[in-house]
């Protein structure tokens, strides 16, 4: 039988490239969405590294933030793997000031990086999915936009209207074989944590009652169960891998 197709975007990133590595293991063919800013180099780098590690994983060059970009992605992902089965919209920013501090930049950047571009990418393999008659959507939000989080309205905004939108996106291809849902990691042991200071990292480790941040590999453990073929009956959901520091 062929081997399921997936795209991550943001596959080059920390918990991106955990969560390319877990669908590769698992025996999909995978393809990491980048942009870096078009740095093709230091995607093919990540690239040949994670094949000195084992993975066979495509690259694909793609902006989030523009729709005809996401479109030249996913034909160059589909011409070379074949149509997509398995979507996991996981290409995040963040940029946090205190609200009355914040630039319209940051907001508009965080809007359109976490949030629009699950539009931009999902409006354009939704069809494909639905006419096979199977689809796995997979948004990756946040603990935060669950519980919001000082320094962070733009952030906490963009991962609760992700959210929103696998909910609505459940009910509407629920009947076609495909499923949406979304995980929201807590706080993961990846670069974007170098920017929150030291001292308040300290606080937010204190705050984690298993006592450490997560792995990027505590996150693609739950992408892989519901990118699972027989993951049928759980859409329009939220599963959290946060270490307990919040539930609801
Ligand atoms: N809660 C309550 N008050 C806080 C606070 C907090 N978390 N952080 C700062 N404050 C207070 C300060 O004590 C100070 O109070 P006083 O004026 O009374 O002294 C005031 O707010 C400072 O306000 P400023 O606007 O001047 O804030 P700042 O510029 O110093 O820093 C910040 C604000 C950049 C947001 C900084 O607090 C920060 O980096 N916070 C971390 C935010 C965070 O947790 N981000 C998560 C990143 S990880 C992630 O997002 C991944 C994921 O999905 C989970």
């Amino acid at each position: 039988m062929k081997k399921k197709v997936a795209l991550v975007t943001g596959g080059t990133g920390g918990i991106g490239t955990a969560i390319c590595q877990a669908l590769a293991q698992e025996g999909y063919q995978v393809a990491a969405g980048y942009s870096k800013g078009g740095d093709h180099q230091a995607a093919q780098a990540w690239q040949a590294q994670q094949k000195q590690s084992g993975h066979d994983i495509m690259i694909a060059y793609g902006d989030v933030c523009d729709y005809g970009s996401c479109g030249l992605m996913i034909a160059n992902v589909e011409q070379h793997l074949g149509p997509i089965d398995i979507l996991v919209n996981n290409a995040g920013i963040m940029r946090d000031a205190s609200f009355r501090k914040m630039t319209p930049a940051h907001w508009l950047e965080v809007i359109n990086t976490n949030l629009n571009s699950a539009f931009n990418v999902t409006h354009q393999v939704i069809n494909g999915m639905c006419d096979r008659a199977f689809g796995r959507i997979i948004n990756i939000s946040s603990m935060n936009g669950q519980k919001g989080q000082f320094g962070q309205t733009n952030y906490s905004a963009a991962k609760a209207g992700m959210h929103g939108f696998t909910m609505a996106l459940a009910q509407e291809v629920a009947k076609k074989g495909v499923t949406v849902n979304t995980v929201s990691p807590g706080y993961i042991k990846t670069k974007m944590m170098t920017e929150i200071p030291e001292n308040i990292l300290t606080g937010i480790i204190s705050a984690i009652p298993v006592g450490r941040l997560g792995e990027p590999a505590d996150v693609a453990r739950v992408v892989t169960f519901l990118a699972h073929p027989e993951c049928q009956f759980i859409t329009g959901s939220i599963i959290s891998a946060n270490g307990g520091q919040y539930m609801s």
